[in-house]
């Protein structure tokens, strides 16, 4: 899937009346009495002479998130529909977060299916913030359906705020397009189903994205994997008729002066092998390769920002099922790189693939790496379905975990407890695969990863089990199934890299 046809458009009552969008929107607000406009809406409020806010209110408009209320215009503007969105409350002097005007233009994006060309002034409030949430609100995946129902709004011309030149926002139009674009190549691959992604598919679609983005493509076979002693990979792929992968995706870019490692978790099907899981829910393990989506998306979108860096995406991929040649608790496995693990629970299979792949990563010699991976279903138990467990080394991971926030995609620093480490010794290898309790799951799955991270390297873990695949109701920007986090917090840690070093 794509986005829509984006352009800028002056916000002024003469540009509105020449516009040939079928619905304008416009961003209402929460008052302490009464619903009130968005900045941005003033050109679309004087066709009605001022009183906008008060028809909104007729009609019950309150303001508030994410709520939609149509309006019919009446011959005012050529647009036959204006359609209200809410934003919330303002704080004390009046201003409006990115991630609320996100969130509205994602609700309006998603109320807009059905349409061919809408205006919308929301990006009057804050441009990017508008683009990214339009186009991810505007989504859908249905590759798989006969009969897919109203199109998502086709064009949508952006209303220019009303600071900065023609040339900046141009600019920001464009990178926004851009960032908008690698979620969806993230929530493409998280959305194709199992039979049809699988370790070798996955690695055909990255060369695929690699040759279109002029980026180094490298992948070992199962073959390969072998020869070189990639155990874990190996391990947890071999219960599989579909042989594991280990695909290596590179971006070099203009005075390059940082390297930054990207590792993502590729299990294409989590059924927990021979260590099986409950058949309830167990199809949401489509999901399973949610980390390697955004790892991959990560290093095309830095290509196309042209960060001056060099980013390297590691993606090792694996079929996690039970066969008669799975991996069996009981196993010890011989990790690249020499380390020994004894595995106790064949469903603890992402740390093993994402070991192998974290100290091949190393070999590049970075300054930072990044991970992220569905890893744990304690992440959602500490932290719920919207936020994302940061781990790793304490600087790093506060920072990745403060730029989370400020994307809007979430995300909180969680510790290392000292004490768990112990409780992964093993009787037989160097290190066992999980510690035999339910305690602190999602940071004892980030200490077994420590063990395999090269001594001072900064590093962060984002366990992303629950915000990658949104099985509820759509909310804001994000629809049902892969959400593509978190690619806009791993692109803005690579701005802040680019930027800060
Ligand atoms: N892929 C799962 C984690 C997961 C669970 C992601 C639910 C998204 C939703 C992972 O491989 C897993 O099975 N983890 C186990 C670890 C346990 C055996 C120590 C878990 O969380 O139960
Ligand atoms: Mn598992
Ligand atoms: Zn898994």
């Amino acid at each position: 899937m794509t986005v829509p046809k984006f352009a800028l458009i002056e916000n002024t009552g003469a540009a509105l009346g020449k516009s040939r969008a079928e619905v304008v929107v416009v961003g209402t607000l929460q008052g302490d009495k009464a619903v009130t406009l968005a900045p941005g809406a003033e050109a679309v409020d004087e066709t009605f002479d001022g009183s906008l806010a008060e028809l909104l209110a007729t009609v019950g408009a309150s303001g508030k998130a994410e709520e939609v209320v149509k309006l019919p215009t009446l011959g005012k503007l050529p647009a036959a529909v204006v359609l209200a969105v809410g934003l919330g409350r303002a704080d004390g002097d009046g201003t409006v977060t990115a991630e609320q005007v996100r969130r509205a233009a994602g609700a309006a994006g998603r109320a807009l299916a059905g349409t061919a060309r809408a205006v919308s002034t929301l990006s009057a409030v804050d441009l990017q913030a508008a683009v990214e949430g339009t186009a991810l609100g505007a989504y859908t995946f249905t590759e798989y359906k006969s009969e897919p129902g109203d199109a998502p709004v086709a064009a949508v011309d952006f209303a220019t705020p009303a600071e900065g030149t023609k040339r900046a926002h141009t600019a920001t139009l464009k990178a926004a397009t851009a960032i908008a674009e690698a979620v969806i190549i993230a929530r493409d691959l998280i959305n194709t189903p199992p039979n049809d992604l699988f370790p070798a598919s996955f690695a055909e679609r990255a060369r695929k994205l690699a040759e279109a983005n002029d980026l180094d493509f490298e992948v070992l076979d199962e073959k390969q994997l072998k020869r070189k002693g990639f155990g874990g990979i190996l391990g947890v792929g071999g219960g599989s008729s579909r042989p594991p992968r280990l695909v290596r995706v590179s971006y070099k870019g203009p005075k390059a002066a940082k390297k930054v490692a990207l590792v993502g978790k590729g299990i294409t099907f989590d059924s927990g092998g021979i260590s099986i899981k409950p058949a309830a829910n167990m199809d949401h393990m489509t999901s399973d390769m949610s980390g390697a989506a955004a790892v991959l998306a990560s290093v095309v979108l830095a290509a196309k920002l042209k960060y001056p860096l060099e980013v390297t995406a590691n993606i090792p991929l694996a079929e996690n099922l039970p066969s008669g040649t799975s991996y069996r608790p009981g196993d010890v496995l011989s990790m690249y790189g020499g380390k020994t693990v004894e595995v106790l629970n064949t469903d603890a299979e992402g740390r093993l693939v994402l070991a192998d792949a974290i100290v091949r990563a190393a070999e590049d010699d970075p300054d930072y790496l990044i991970e992220t991976s569905t890893l744990t279903g304690a992440q959602m138990v500490a932290l719920g379905n919207r936020t994302a467990g940061i781990m790793g080394s304490d600087e790093f991971r506060d920072r990745v975990a403060a730029i989370a926030q400020a994307t809007g995609e979430g995300g909180w620093p969680m510790p290392l407890p000292e004490e768990l480490r112990g409780d992964l010794d093993s009787r037989l290898a160097d290190l066992a695969n999980v510690t035999g309790h339910r305690w602190g799951g999602m940071l004892a799955a980030g200490i077994f990863l420590r063990e395999f991270v090269a001594e001072g390297l900064p590093w962060a873990h984002i366990d992303i089990a629950g915000p990658s695949f949104n099985t509820g109701a759509p909310w804001g920007y994000t629809g049902k199934g892969g959400t593509g986090v978190p690619v806009r917090t791993i692109a803005a840690v690579l701005a802040d890299i680019a930027d800060q070093g």
